[in-house]
């Protein structure tokens, strides 16, 4: 989900029989492609807070790595990687931590003369365990990740790992 120019593609073609990547950025789907030449690897334009472009009961595992940042409804999110996953499939997400969105860290670029903020909602932990919960999600890990490992600063990243009980119950 929000796959980008295909960073993390590159390293689940590791282990993945097929990966299917989602972005709705034409223009980072393009770099995508031309970065990530494989044929188990497809990518697919899809808004994701609409119907996303995959069939359902499909993946074993669902991966969001610095998206949700820019996703407003988590339970759209949650209610959808449901419906994707096979049952007992993995949801991972990796994101900001909310405590660094707490002092005001956001994502940016750089454009030619000036660095470009980007319009992000703050997820409180509690907001991704709640959802998941309500769309049938079992929480199974919960990591944070320092800079540099110092663990006497904020944390910069927060991950989960939820498993996907919807459809066994
Ligand atoms: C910071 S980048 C992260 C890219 C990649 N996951 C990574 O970790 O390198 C966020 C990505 O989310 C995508 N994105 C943001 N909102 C989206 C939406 N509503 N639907 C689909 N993709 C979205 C952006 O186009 C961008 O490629």
């Amino acid at each position: 989900m929000g796959c980008g120019t295909g960073k993390n593609t590159i390293f689940l073609l590791k282990t993945a029989k097929k990966i299917i990547g989602l972005d709705f950025s034409q223009e980072m789907l393009n770099k995508a492609k031309v970065k990530v030449i494989d044929g188990r690897v497809e990518f697919r334009k899809s808004d994701l807070n609409k119907n996303w472009c995959v069939e359902d009961n499909l993946a074993d595992l669902i991966t969001c790595s610095l998206t949700l940042e820019h996703i407003k409804n988590l339970n759209f999110i949650f209610n959808e990687a449901s419906r994707k996953l096979k049952p007992q499939g993995y949801f991972f997400i990796c994101e900001l931590h909310p405590f660094k969105q707490y002092t005001g860290s956001k994502a940016r670029y750089e454009s030619e003369s000036k660095i470009v903020e980007l319009e992000t909602y703050t997820h409180h932990i509690s907001d991704y365990i709640s959802a998941a919960k309500a769309n049938g999600f079992e929480l199974k890990e919960v990591d944070e990740w320092f800079d540099d490992a110092n663990k006497t600063e904020i944390p910069r990243l927060i991950s989960f790992v939820f498993f996907n009980n919807s459809n066994c119950l």
